[in-house]
């Protein structure tokens, strides 16, 4: 039925006037709106929540250019809008004539293929959308910039409990609302809307320790873990052996991500998916991160062993910068072992 509807829309006539467009629907042989001009301010509350001046931003549905007119008024560097609809592609491209900023795509928001990690606002109004429920989150993770973004949606339900509408979105979802007088209309009838943005930031892109963690040097200094490269690093393979030997390092890249491992207040701070090497139950062994516990022991630079005793993690939007340091030898960070290799 909802791919029946959205093909019929797809080659449909609309009808245009300066309050609304419609289209008959020949599947279900009624009138329905498409876009309706009291949402105007919807619209720029949208736009008001999630785009800043110098913003990358994609709009999609252009409709009636009203969310189109609240995103250029706030200046964005870039303004990209999906539609694919015929007539409404001309009517986007006459209103995006003369508009440095504003590129249009001529298709359905999913094909925009590239574009990875380029927006810092995803605004998202279509109708009658089959793939929306199938692929917005993920083209959402794929799209928004890495360093986060914002994204809004139309909310069918008008509410903030609707967990289909929220596409599942676990937490951190602000609902701000917005009062409203539409004319009697097949979609939304209520006096007030819920507006819902989502904070998107993106998960590490790999593993990690926290930047500014100090890395030993083979002749017996420290180095900012991020400043690694070609310097001789005292590596140790087994900490039941305990011999040290000094390694030429590889590299080290910054990834940035939230989710973060604090051991012992501070002691080191690393992602979930490090591999770190152990004591447990007397013997040495390599875990990830997330399958540490309290009472582990780690192997320190001076011989010793520390246990672990305090494991915090920070599930916050907070985004970190960490390390991701590719060398093929173990390393110590903070005079703590890691895990070294070149997946490490
Ligand atoms: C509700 S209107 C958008 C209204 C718009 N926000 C405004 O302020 O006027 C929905 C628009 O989405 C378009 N649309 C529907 N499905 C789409 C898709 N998969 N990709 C791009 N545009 C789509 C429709 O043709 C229509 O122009």
């Amino acid at each position: 039925m909802a791919t029946a509807i959205q093909n019929a829309y797809k080659d449909a006539t609309l009808t245009f006037t300066d309050d609304k467009i419609t289209w008959h629907c020949p599947v279900t042989n009624d009138t329905r709106e498409v876009m309706m001009d009291w949402e105007q301010p919807i619209m720029a509350k949208m736009a008001e929540l999630t785009v800043s001046e110098g913003d990358h931003v994609l709009e999609c549905g252009f409709g009636m250019g009203i969310l189109s007119d609240a995103i250029q008024a706030r200046n964005p560097a870039s303004h990209t809008i999906c539609e694919f609809h015929p007539q409404v592609i001309e009517k986007a491209k006459t209103w995006a004539s003369g508009k440095s900023n504003v590129t249009i795509h001529e298709d359905k928001w999913w094909s925009l293929f590239g574009e990875t990690g380029r927006y810092d606002a995803i605004l998202m109004d279509t109708y009658a959308d089959d793939d929306l429920h199938a692929k917005f989150r993920q083209f959402c993770v794929a799209k928004i910039a890495k360093g986060g973004g914002k994204i809004s949606w139309w909310n069918f339900s008008g509410g903030d409990s609707d967990e289909y509408m929220k596409f599942y979105w676990e937490d951190g979802i602000e609902f701000t609302d917005v009062s409203v007088s539409p004319p009697t209309n097949t979609y939304y009838n209520r006096s007030v809307y819920k507006v819902p943005v989502k904070t998107l930031t993106p998960p590490a892109t790999g593993r990690g320790i926290i930047s500014d963690a100090n890395i030993t040097m083979w002749h017996g200094g420290i180095k900012d873990i991020l400043s690694v490269h070609n310097h001789y690093i005292t590596t140790c393979a087994d900490p039941s052996d305990s011999t040290f030997v000094n390694q030429q390092s590889g590299r080290s890249i910054s990834i940035q991500g939230k989710g973060i491992y604090n051991i012992n207040n501070g002691l080191l701070k690393v992602t979930g998916n490090h591999p770190m090497i152990i004591k447990r139950s007397g013997s040495w062994i390599e875990k990830n991160m997330n399958e540490l516990v309290v009472g582990d022991k780690l192997f320190k630079k001076d011989r010793t062993e520390v246990e672990i005793t305090q494991i915090d993690f920070d599930s916050s939007e907070t985004v970190y910068t960490f390390a991701r340091v590719l060398i093929d030898h173990n390393y110590f960070a903070n005079n703590i072992l890691m895990k070294g290799g070149s997946d490490a």
